[in-house]
This record gives structure tokens, sequence and C-alpha cells, in this order.
């Protein structure tokens, strides 16, 4: 079957639009038409080099669609169900699934660093030639044959070219605010980069009851955008003094400083905005060879530090639950979406990420 596909074949872009074959689903694995892909900064790091990845490869790993054929073995989903795809194939058996932490799932690494299938291999060829999945997904394409582990079945009524978001960003993000930190009632929260991540955790927080709720962004777009979906506060970090306005609104500093960029500057601000006790919990993604200087006194203000992926998510559980939370209105994501785009214009909205414009594209497929 041919398919339109933006493949990346060299860094920095641009991404081209090719004509790829695509192979049908093998033993667990489902083939699913693609509705809707949300552009995530993960695609942009791979595309410059701060994350890597074979090539050539087609990007895209936030998207959901409708289910239109399932290999042999699977029994989560069925041709007709709609599904958002997951980061993790949640394989059941590695000793992560075992112990629930499907977010950590031995083949999720797998997949992301070879940007294969379970098996080493790939769906998707150009004239015979193979040509890579990012995450095992490849969401920048009309049609995805993923792990059926990845295809997370959700409501009927339930918008896919908004619920996509929910894939990576929304999960993400609502998910380190709601799973892996453990926010009560009154905490100060700072999220530092506002983008879709960012955003996600800003609801993430606000729904667990955090205030002050302080956004940090230096493009007012996306501060104007946080104060509509729950900051209680913002900060310029640009042309404001961050630790000077911190201790300002807090007195003490944040209870949790989310980083939502991948910067170490970035994550170090985090970890130098915190209360004694406080958490710096790092969601962006920097080059994964960097590496952090502690200041080490602040370890005796017992103050902790740690990572965070994909939400700290169950899939199964988390993406029915976060489309509940968007149908009841708790989430908002309609908000987050600045445009809707054809496959075509894909690299431009890669430039615009660039320059920090936007919360999230969405390249939409008929
Ligand atoms: N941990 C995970 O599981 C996971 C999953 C998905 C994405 N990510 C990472 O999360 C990060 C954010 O992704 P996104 O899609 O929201 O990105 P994005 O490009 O949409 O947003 C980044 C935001 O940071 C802002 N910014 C730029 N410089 C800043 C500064 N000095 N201080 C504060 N804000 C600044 C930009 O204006 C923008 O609003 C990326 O590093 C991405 O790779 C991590
Ligand atoms: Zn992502
Ligand atoms: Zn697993």
């Amino acid at each position: 079957m041919k398919i339109n596909a933006a493949v990346m074949r060299e860094m920095g872009g641009p991404l081209t639009i090719e004509e790829l074959d695509i192979a049908p689903p093998k033993e667990n694995e489902v083939l699913i038409k693609t509705v809707a892909s949300g552009i995530c900064h993960s695609d942009y790091s791979v595309l410059h080099g701060v994350l890597k990845s074979p090539l050539p490869v087609v990007l895209g790993h936030e998207g959901a669609g409708i289910i239109e054929q399932v290999g042999p073995g699977v029994t989560n989903v069925k041709p007709g169900d709609h599904v958002i795809v997951s980061l993790s194939p949640s394989c059941g058996e590695c000793p992560m699934c075992l112990e629930e932490r499907e977010y950590l799932c031995m083949s999720m690494s797998k997949a992301s660093s070879w940007a294969t299938m379970m098996d080493g291999t790939t769906r998707l060829s150009n004239k015979g030639e193979e040509v890579r999945q990012l995450c095992a997904i490849a969401s920048f394409a009309e049609k995805m044959v993923v792990p059926a582990g990845c295809a997370i079945k959700i409501r009927d009524d339930a918008p896919l070219d908004t619920c996509c978001l929910i894939g990576c960003g929304v999960t993400t993000g609502t998910g380190a605010a709601v799973n892996t930190a453990s926010i009560k009632p009154g905490d100060g929260v700072a999220v530092i980069g506002c983008g879709g991540v960012g955003l996600s955790i800003l609801q993430g927080a606000r729904i667990k009851g955090a205030s002050p709720l302080i956004a940090v962004d230096p493009v007012a777009e996306k501060r104007e955008l946080a104060m509509s979906l729950g900051a209680t506060h913002t900060i310029d970090p640009f042309n404001e003094n961050l630790k000077g306005r911190i201790k300002e609104i807090t007195g003490k500093g944040v209870h949790f400083a989310f980083e939502a960029l991948g910067s170490m500057k970035t994550i170090d601000d985090a970890y130098s905005i915190l209360r004694p006790t406080g958490e710096a919990i790092i969601v962006g993604v920097p080059n994964l060879k960097e590496k952090y200087e502690l200041p080490v006194h602040n370890l005796f203000a017992e103050k902790e530090l740690r990572g965070s992926i994909y939400g700290s998510s169950r899939p199964k559980r988390d993406l029915p639950l976060f489309v509940d939370w968007y149908m009841d209105g708790e989430l908002k994501l309609d908000e987050m979406i600045t445009k809707r785009i054809k496959l075509e214009d894909v690299n431009q909205a890669f430039e615009e990420m660039g320059r920090g414009e936007g919360a999230r594209s969405v390249i939409m497929f008929d």
C-alpha cells in the first residue's frame, strides 16, 4: 500500500514529502489510518540532532486515528476503533511493565533508539530502501503500523484531531503533574517553558489545586495562554529576575518546579527556585550527553531533582482518563492548538516552533 509521509533524510531537514510503501501489520501489530498528529518539540530535537535517530526516518509520535487492520494475536483493539497512539508499547512482559510502570517499558527505549518495530525491522520503505519509524510510530504519515500495545482505544465521541495531543504532550505534562509529582492543594508550583508540554503540566497542577501557579516563558503569547489555562502569575525570564520574582510571590520558593524546555540553563533555574524540601521535576529533554553539576549545599535543604518520562503514565488507564477530563472541560486542549495544517506545511511548523511561536500545530489527514 502507498502512503504519503514526511521523511527526515538529513539533520536540520527540511523533511521531504515522499510516497512510501507501508507493509501490513505483523503479529501483535496494528494498522491505523492517521486522522491527526501533533508536532512535539522532541520531533524538533531529532530534526536538529539534539536527540539522535537512525535515518531516513518518518518523524511524529503524537498521533490519533482509526484502526484499519490488526495483525495475528491482537486482542486489545479491532478495526473501526478510535485510538490514540501511546509512546509506550506496554509489552506487559518486561520488569517495568510487570511493576505497572509502563512508562518505562523496556521496549519503549528500544523503539526510540532504533526507530523500528519491536523486531528491529520497519514497515515503511521507499522503492526498497528501509525507512525508520520514530518511536515505532511515525505519525507524520497517512497510515501507521504500530505495536498493538501502543494503540489505546478511546471513546468514539472524542474528537481525534484534538485528542491526538494526549499521545505525547498532554500525557507527558499532565501526567508529570498528577502522577510523577505529589502536589497538594496550596503547594506553590512553577512551570518553566510553556509550550504544549508545559501548558499541560500547568493544567495538571491546576487540577491538583496548586497555588500560586507560576508560568515562566519569554514569549508574551505563551504567558497570556498560561493565564487563561489557570496560571496565577507569569514571569518573563529574559526581562525579569526569575529568582527575585519567585521569592516575591512565594516567600521561600516553590514546592515543585517543572522544567519543560530541555536546556541545562533552565534545569538549573528549576533547581534554584525551590523552597527547602522542594522538588525539581525535569520533563524537557536536553542532549542526553549533557552533565548537571549539583550544588551540594542544596542537598542539605533536602531539595530533590528528578526526571519524568511520559508523565509516569499507565497509558491504558491514563489516556482514556485524560480524554474524559477533556470532554468534561477540565483539561483545555482546543486552546492549546494554534494551527491545523497539512502535511506539506510541516517544515514551516518546525520553523515556527524554533521561534517559540504557537503552542501546538496539528497536522490533519483527510
Ligand atoms: N520527558 C518526556 O517524556 C517528554 C515527552 C515529550 C516532550 N518532552 C520534552 O519536553 C520539552 C518541551 O516540549 P514542547 O513540545 O512543549 O516544546 P515547545 O517548543 O512547544 O515549548 C517550549 C517552550 O519553552 C519556551 N522557552 C524558550 N526559552 C525559554 C527560557 N529560557 N525559559 C523559559 N521558557 C523558554 C518557548 O517559548 C516555548 O513556549 C522538549 O524538550 C521535549 O523534548 C519530554
Ligand atoms: Zn513528544
Ligand atoms: Zn514492557
